[in-house]
């Protein structure tokens, strides 16, 4: 909001009158402030802040990453729809090629431009949150409490994707994927798990989430599948 705003004078509204009646909109100086609340709310660690940004994502050589950048930039730009297909990506790749880092990027780009609420989950963390409220009848939150801002969140990102595949976090997890399908939400993803893993020894993502998440995730997510060194042993 701006003080000396000449559209609304300072006040943050801007009073318009339609059919004979008067309406109050936001003013378009609210917006920068809108933005940083937005992200401010959006639940990114703070490590992810200021650094997952498109701005510092360099591509490495001999890597796809060119490519997944292009694609999470256009995605961003794009928002709320991507093209006829998908409207979420699932980045996939080995550790440390800068899924979180893009997808994160993505989520705060789009926080910034378009002003529309968004949130990070980190699955791990979800799962630790979700377990503390058993056993506690009292508890403040319930596990219902927990999910439903997850599911109706506008656009989410779930992070590490596959890091925990007992039955009862597949269906913690099915719950959420499904809830979203259903309300065509977008969804932004990563996994180190891959669909065809390079050796026959190692488990697929669908061998992780299971068959029917796997399979509604097809059609929620244009899947992006980065190569490319581990730029944290690149930077040690
Ligand atoms: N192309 C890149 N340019 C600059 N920094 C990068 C790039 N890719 C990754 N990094 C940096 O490498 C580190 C790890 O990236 P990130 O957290 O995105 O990895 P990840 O693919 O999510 O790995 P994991 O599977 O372990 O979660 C971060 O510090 C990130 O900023
Ligand atoms: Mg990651
Ligand atoms: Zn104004």
């Amino acid at each position: 909001m701006r003080k000396n705003c000449k559209e609304c004078g300072g006040t943050g509204y801007v009073v318009e009158e339609r059919q004979g009646k008067l309406y109050a909109r936001p003013c378009g100086c609210r917006k920068p402030e809108r933005a940083t609340a937005l992200i401010g709310q959006a639940a990114i660690p703070q490590r992810y802040r200021e650094r997952y940004v498109f701005e510092t994502y360099q591509p490495a050589k001999e890597s796809n990453q060119e490519e997944a950048l292009l694609i999470a930039r256009r995605y961003a730009e794009e928002y709320p729809a991507f093209g006829e297909g998908p409207n979420g990506i699932l980045f996939m790749g080995p550790c440390g090629c800068g899924k979180t880092h893009l997808a994160v990027a993505v989520l705060q780009d789009v926080l910034l431009r378009k002003g529309m609420p968004a949130l990070f989950v980190d699955l791990n963390d979800l799962y630790r949150e979700i377990r503390s409220t058993y056993g506690r009848p009292n508890a403040e939150e319930t596990e219902y409490d927990i999910l439903t801002p997850l599911v109706e969140s506008p656009l989410l990102l779930i992070d590490e994707l596959g890091c925990v595949s007992t039955p009862w976090a597949q269906d913690t997890l099915h719950y959420l994927v499904s809830q979203r399908y259903n309300e065509q939400r977008p969804t932004l993803l990563t996994s180190n798990y891959l669909d065809q893993p390079e050796r026959s020894s190692e488990v697929s993502l669908e061998d992780r989430i299971g068959t029917r998440t796997r399979s509604r995730l097809h059609e929620m997510c244009k899947t992006v599948l980065i190569n490319g060194p581990d730029h944290r042993r690149a930077k040690s």
